[in-house]
């Protein structure tokens, strides 16, 4: 039985429980409007169409590796302190460019739909591609680790000429640039691939950007600067081959470990950024070593340690086999996707599906 007051203290308490819907219907209401205008703001070109970017200002920000809008929304603060911009300008900069760009605060179902912008990158293999989920994925970096001659750098210079094939046949309609750290890459290589694609080799090594980096310094450099290049050519694949030779050889010894791991931390933080604003592929290779001290679990590891780890999305660790062009990939670590085996080959065609009849012979021997 309900007394009176009690009556009107549910009464009151549904009132208050409407009034709380009806205010957060319109908080949700202000909250879209706020969006909506948000995405129709101004879309920047050019450094200079920022509000508060003169010309001297858009000159030191190219100094520092600002040549786009894109690059500055993926900025930090920080970064942008040597060009002598006090933190609060530097704040409304990044927003502006951010909003020029179409990154603010989202909504999930938003979130849901720049997923969907995700793109795939196929290897050449369809097993390979299966173990990573359809291919290589934008927006992310995929690292191949694995020792000498495992066929690291080989598939960089496949995806270099896939990425140029149309989606429907896995590629991206885009162009490719490579950061080569060993000296390493080959037209000679590429325009066998291409030909065994039915592609003009011609068109195909001119979609293809090419800097040799000559120390650690230089290849953040490249990367630092490399934004304007990526939005002109509609690069859509990034690749460092090898991100961590040149730190290895040049920071020896543990009291330089340190300052090591930062580089490659920043460096690796820039190249997601890149991806990203671009919705480019990013691949970075890496060697190994051996850890002596290891009793339980793989011998092998591949350097730069956690900080590679962290910032690299997916791994796949390369292997040789004991039976000629076979190699095995195994995915290492991925966001969402299972650990795994699988095996490809690397021919004069590039990299390729071991067929039926080759599998039947390797497992037999
Ligand atoms: P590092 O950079 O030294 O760490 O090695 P990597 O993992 O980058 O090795 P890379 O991709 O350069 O693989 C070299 C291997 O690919 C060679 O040892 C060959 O087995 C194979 N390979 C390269 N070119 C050809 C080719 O034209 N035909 C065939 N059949 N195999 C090739
Ligand atoms: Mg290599």
């Amino acid at each position: 039985m309900f007394t009176l007051t009690d009556l009107s203290k549910i009464k009151h308490s549904f009132s208050s429980l409407h009034l709380n819907i009806a205010k957060n219907i319109c908080f949700w209401k202000s909250m879209t409007e706020k969006i909506e205008t948000e995405t129709k703001k101004a879309r920047y070109e050019y450094l200079e169409d920022l509000p508060g970017i003169g010309p001297a200002t858009a000159q030191k920000l190219k100094e520092l590796g600002f040549h786009t809008v894109e690059s500055l929304a993926m900025a930090t603060v920080h970064e942008l302190e040597p060009a002598g911009i006090s933190e609060k300008k530097a704040l409304a900069i990044i927003n502006a460019a951010r909003s020029s760009i179409g990154i603010a605060f989202i909504r999930a179902d938003e979130l849901h739909k720049m997923r969907q912008n995700v793109l795939r990158l196929t290897t050449g293999s369809k097993a390979l591609d299966g173990l990573l989920g359809g291919g290589l994925e934008t927006q992310t970096i995929t690292e191949f680790y694995g020792e000498y001659g495992s066929g690291k750098s080989q598939i960089c210079h496949q995806l270099c000429v896939n990425v140029q094939l149309p989606p429907e046949r896995g590629g991206l309609n885009g162009a490719a640039l490579y950061i080569d750290t060993e000296n390493t890459f080959r037209t000679e290589r590429i325009v066998q691939m291409a030909k065994h694609l039915n592609l003009d080799p011609e068109k195909i090594v001119k979609n293809i950007i090419y800097a040799e980096a000559y120390t650690s310094d230089h290849q953040m450099f490249l990367l630092e600067n490399a934004d304007e290049v990526i939005k002109e050519n509609n690069v859509k694949l990034i690749i460092i081959d090898s991100l961590t030779a040149h730190f290895r050889s040049e920071y020896i010894g543990r009291e330089m470990l340190a300052s090591r791991q930062q580089k490659i931390n920043k460096h690796m933080h820039k190249l997601i950024r890149l991806a990203r604003a671009f919705n480019a592929v990013a691949v970075v290779t890496n060697q190994v070593m051996a850890k002596p001290d290891m009793f339980f679990g793989d011998a092998i590891s591949p350097i730069g340690g956690h900080i590679v780890g962290h910032t690299s999305h997916t791994r796949v660790y390369v292997r040789k086999t004991a039976h000629g062009p076979i190699r095995i990939a195994r995915l290492v670590s991925s966001p969402y996707l299972p650990e795994g085996e699988e095996i490809f080959k690397i021919t004069e065609n590039g990299i390729e599906d071991v067929s039926e009849d080759e599998k039947t012979k390797s497992s037999g021997r």
